[in-house]
């Protein structure tokens, strides 16, 4: 089909209509600038053919020198240093006078390159050339030169070092296209039919056409969305299911006599969000594409400056029988502000703080639990969201091994009506042993996963200062997972956000099917 951006048609038109009589374009931007396009659009239209195999791509990349502000004034003008000497008569000039010659800045340039070249003596009355001439300014010469062709091959590295340090020239790396014909290459993009027609079969014209795929999976034109509008008070009533599981989920903590930890802070540092869960910096979930980072403020102000040392030597080298990662920690990552990607988070700065309160009293066991929102970049779609809630739990005693982890998960999701439950080794920087927990869905037939697990590293609670005896049980999970199941609802856009449909809420009744009632 015709592409319906006039610029990107445009583009297409020139990339196929080129490649019939040639056989490739071997670089996208040569390409834009002699046809006299937007490189934006070739680059679109390439990718867009490219999907169709019209055409075959690759990526390149490519260097092209480019001359400064600065470097272009000196390439029209010549440089501050020749200009100055120049200006220097045969018996000599006062500074004064030669300073008159030129712009403050210009002047300060010029003497100290023409200082630096051994052109000129700054005496104390008298400023003198040196040398009798300067034949040429190279510097001006070189940057014609690069002006010209954008590349350097034959001028000496030195140079360019020199130019570079100077700021006369920087080095822009372009990413482009190589392209060639590709398996369904056609001089013109076909039309395809969106609409089978009585003037097509009637015509016969019906045989030889291309038709458009049917998206069998699009939904129909909403009906009754006219309450999608987001009024706060309706979201939260869109948000029952969702807002009945946490309920029910609270209060089967407070029964097993789990304390609710504090959560009230989206943002957090990376410190509290990571470094202090022994999460290596350069791990990927630190990365920009799976969390929120934020501009403004962009770093905490304040962290336990003794414990971020403890934090930083465990990483950098070890400690308490770990070796450690290795690497160079660096404080700038730490202090970078973030919106918390999980509530272990949350944990992380309970279990400190209890810590603290071992240095003073002795130590007592404790179960914590937490339910609130998380943050990730992710990609939107049936399962994943890209703002959801967690519920986390933790235990924090003497002597706790896997088998209590275990027992305490089928006495938490049992509770939650999910007792055939199954586990599987996984891994997270801050726990080991680490485990999956899956729980046996009767409307699917099968296990799904329901939950991430395991005992807290030694290399996370011994920087701390919790006791050497003293080990961590603990499971996460997102709130919305259960809910899908436990209410049959299999698309979590319809549970929470700005999509929920709230006619359907305020219509159908709920329907529980795993959950006892109370
Ligand atoms: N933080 C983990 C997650 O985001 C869950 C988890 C919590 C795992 C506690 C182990 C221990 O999935």
């Amino acid at each position: 089909m015709a592409d319906s951006d006039p610029k990107r048609a445009t583009a297409e038109e020139a990339v196929l209509g080129y490649l019939e009589n040639h056989d490739d374009i071997p670089d996208s931007h040569l390409f834009a600038d002699q046809a006299k396009l937007n490189h934006d659009d070739i680059a679109n239209a390439i990718k867009s053919l490219t999907g169709h195999r019209y055409v075959d791509s690759q990526e390149i990349t490519k260097e092209t020198w480019l001359l400064t502000e600065e470097g272009k004034t000196y390439a029209v003008h010549g440089t501050p240093e020749v200009r100055l000497f120049l200006s220097i008569p045969q018996q000599g000039i006062t500074k004064d006078e030669l300073q008159k010659k030129f712009d403050a800045s210009v002047f300060k340039i010029a003497c100290a390159q023409a200082a630096k070249n051994k052109w000129v003596d700054f005496g104390k009355q008298l400023v003198t050339r040196k040398i009798q001439h300067v034949d040429n300014d190279k510097v001006q010469t070189l940057l014609l030169r690069i002006q010209d062709a954008k590349e350097i091959q034959d001028i000496s590295q030195d140079d360019i070092k020199a130019l570079t340090k100077r700021k006369l020239i920087s080095l822009q790396v372009k990413k482009g296209f190589s392209v060639r014909r590709g398996l369904n290459y056609a001089p013109q993009r076909k039309k395809v039919a969106t609409d089978l027609t009585r003037d097509m079969l009637q015509s016969g014209d019906w045989k030889d056409l291309e038709y458009k795929d049917f998206n069998l999976n699009a939904k129909g034109a909403p009906t009754e969305r006219v309450f999608k509008a987001i009024f706060l008070n309706d979201i939260a009533e869109a948000e029952s299911a969702n807002f009945q599981v946490r309920k029910q989920l609270k209060d089967i903590f407070l029964q097993m006599g789990f304390g609710e930890m504090p959560t009230n802070n989206y943002v957090e540092s990376s410190f509290w969000n990571f470094d202090a869960l022994f999460q290596p910096q350069q791990h990927p979930a630190r990365d920009s594409h799976d969390t929120f980072f934020l501009k403004v403020p962009s770093t905490t102000k304040e962290l336990p400056e003794d414990y971020v040392e403890r934090v930083k030597r465990i990483h950098e080298s070890g400690g308490h029988q770990s070796r450690g990662y290795g690497y160079d920690w660096k404080r700038e990552e730490a202090d970078k502000n973030l919106l918390r990607t999980h509530t272990t988070a949350v944990s992380s700065r309970m279990l400190y703080k209890l810590a603290q309160d071992c240095a003073q009293k002795p130590f007592t066991p404790k179960k914590y639990f937490s339910i609130d929102r998380v943050f990730r970049n992710e990609a939107v779609d049936r399962t994943h969201l890209a703002e959801f809630h967690q519920i986390e739990g933790l235990i924090c005693d003497r002597g706790l091994t896997l088998g209590d982890l275990i027992g305490v998960l089928q006495d938490f999701f049992s509770r939650l009506g999910m007792s055939d439950l199954k586990f599987k080794p996984a891994y997270n920087p801050y726990t080991e042993p680490s485990m999956e927990i899956f729980g046996y869905h009767k409307g699917f037939g099968k296990y799904v996963e329901i939950g991430n697990s395991g005992m807290f590293r030694p290399e996370m609670l011994l920087p701390m200062g919790l006791p050497e005896d003293v080990s961590v049980i603990a499971w996460g999970l997102s709130l919305e997972r259960p809910t899908m199941i436990l209410y049959g609802i299999d698309n979590i856009r319809d549970l929470f956000g700005h999509k929920v449909d709230l006619g359907l809420i305020k219509k159908n009744p709920i329907c529980r099917i795993g959950l006892e009632s109370d």
